[in-house]
C-alpha cells in the first residue's frame, strides 16, 4: 500500500503531481475557476459579502494564511484568520454578512469543528474545503469542497496542504469575478497552477540534493525559517514539518521581524532556512540574508532559477521552476517537505508516525 516507497508520508510527497490535477479537475480550466460546489451561495457573495474569516489549525492554517495574502492582494474583501482554537474562544467578529471558510483535511478537527458551530450561530455561511468526504465539519457547512487527493495516511500533512492551496485560489478567483470582475492576472495564476503538477515533476527530482542538505544540517538543534509575503506561510509551514517528524526545534518568522527580536538566537549553531524566490520582496529577503550572515548563522536557501547571486548571500541553496509571485507557496512546498523528512530519515524516525501526534485531532 506504501506503492514501493519506505514511507506514506514520501509516498504521498511524490504523489502530488497527481494529487493536485485531481483537486483542480473540474474546478480551474483555461485559466479560469469553475468551481461550482459554491452556486447555492452565489447570491449570498454578489448580494451581502463583506468579509471572509478563515478558520483552521496546523498545516491548514498555513494554507489559509497563504490564501489571504492571495486575497488581500486582488480581492476588495478582506481576509481574517484565526487558529481554530482561539477563533472558539475569542468572539469572532463573524456576522450573516461573513464568510468562513473552515479548512480540514480529516474534516473531524474539534476546534475547527465548534469554530464553525459558533460562526453559524451568529449567522455566518460556512464553506468547508476538506479531504476526507462526508467527514462532519464538511456535513455541518452550508457549503463543501473536497480535495479529492485520495487518503492522507502520514500524520504530516503534505499533498493535501498543496490541494487545499490551489482550491482555495480557486475559490478565491470565483469570488473576485462574482464581486468585482474577471481579471487577467488571477487567469494567469490559474493557468500556472494547471501547469503545477509539471513543475512537481522536476521539483520532485530535486530530492538528491535535498538529502544532501539534509546530511549537513542534521547536527543542528534549531532551525530558523524565514520569508515574507507569500513566502511567509511557507516559511510557518517549514518550520512545522520540521518540528513534528525530526523534533529539531524550529520557528517561523517574517523576516522583517528578524531585528525586532528572534536575530537575537542567530549563531553559528543557529542556522536559517530562508524563503527567497525572485519576487517583489526579493530585494528586502536579502538585507534579510546578509543580516543573518553578519551573525555568522549558516543559510540555506529556496529560491527561483538562474538566480546568479544566491550564491554568495547562503551557504547553500535550491532552485525551483519560475512561476507566478503568488505560486511559489504551490512551487516550493515540496522542498521544505522533502528536507524535513530527510532529516527524519537521518534521525532513524518514523515521519508517518511522530510521538504525541495523531492524524486528525478530536478531542480538545
Ligand atoms: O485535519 P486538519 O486539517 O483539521 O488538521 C489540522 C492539523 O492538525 C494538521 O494540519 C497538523 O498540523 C498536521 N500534522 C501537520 O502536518
Amino acid at each position: 500500500e506504501k506503492g514501493g516507497y519506505d514511507h506514506f508520508m514520501l509516498k504521498e510527497m511524490n504523489e502530488q503531481p497527481e494529487a493536485l490535477k485531481a483537486a483542480i479537475t473540474g474546478r480551474i480550466k483555461n485559466g479560469k475557476s469553475i468551481l461550482s460546489e459554491i452556486n447555492n451561495l452565489k447570491e449570498f457573495i454578489t448580494e451581502k459579502l463583506r468579509k471572509i474569516f478563515v478558520v483552521a489549525c496546523g498545516t491548514s492554517y498555513h494554507a489559509g494564511l497563504t490564501f489571504k495574502y492571495f486575497m488581500n492582494r486582488y480581492s476588495k474583501i478582506g481576509v481574517d484568520i484565526e487558529v481554530a482554537s482561539e477563533f472558539r474562544y475569542m468572539n469572532p467578529h463573524v456576522d450573516e454578512n461573513t464568510l468562513v471558510l473552515a479548512i480540514s483535511q480529516s474534516g473531524e478537527t474539534i476546534d475547527t469543528l465548534e469554530g464553525i458551530r459558533i460562526a453559524k450561530e451568529k449567522g455566518a455561511k460556512v464553506i468547508t474545503i476538506s479531504n476526507v468526504f462526508g467527514s462532519t465539519i464538511p456535513r455541518e457547512s452550508h457549503g463543501a469542497i473536497y480535495m479529492n487527493t485520495g487518503p492522507e495516511i502520514g500524520v504530516a500533512a503534505t499533498k493535501t496542504y498543496t490541494a487545499q492551496i490551489a482550491i482555495l485560489y480557486a475559490l478565491g478567483a470565483k469570488i473576485i469575478e462574482l464581486t468585482q470582475g474577471s481579471n487577467d492576472e488571477i487567469r494567469d495564476i490559474l493557468k500556472g497552477i494547471e501547469e503545477m503538477p509539471e513543475v512537481y515533476k522536476k521539483v520532485l527530482k530535486l530530492n538528491e540534493r535535498i538529502k544532501e542538505l539534509a546530511r549537513e544540517y542534521v547536527k543542528f538543534q534549531h532551525m530558523m525559517y524565514i520569508g515574507r509575503g507569500f513566502g511567509y506561510p511557507t516559511a510557518l509551514e517549514g518550520a512545522l514539518k520540521l518540528k513534528e517528524i525530526s523534533y529539531i526545534h524550529a520557528a517561523g518568522y517574517q523576516a522583517g521581524e528578524l531585528k525586532h527580536g528572534p536575530i537575537a538566537l542567530l549563531d553559528e549553531q543557529f542556522p536559517v532556512f530562508a524563503i527567497i524566490p525572485k519576487d517583489s520582496l526579493y530585494e528586502k529577503m536579502k538585507s534579510n540574508l546578509m543580516e543573518s550572515k553578519a551573525r555568522n548563522a549558516n543559510i540555506i536557501a529556496i529560491t527561483t532559477e538562474n538566480n546568479n547571486e544566491i550564491s554568495q548571500l547562503t551557504d547553500e541553496y535550491i532552485c525551483v521552476p519560475q512561476v507566478h509571485e503568488a505560486l511559489y507557496p504551490l512551487a516550493m512546498a515540496p522542498v521544505i517537505q522533502l528536507f524535513a523528512y530527510n532529516v527524519a530519515i537521518l534521525r532513524k524516525l518514523d515521519p508517518d508516525k511522530p510521538r504525541n501526534l495523531a492524524k486528525s485531532v478530536t478531542v480538545e
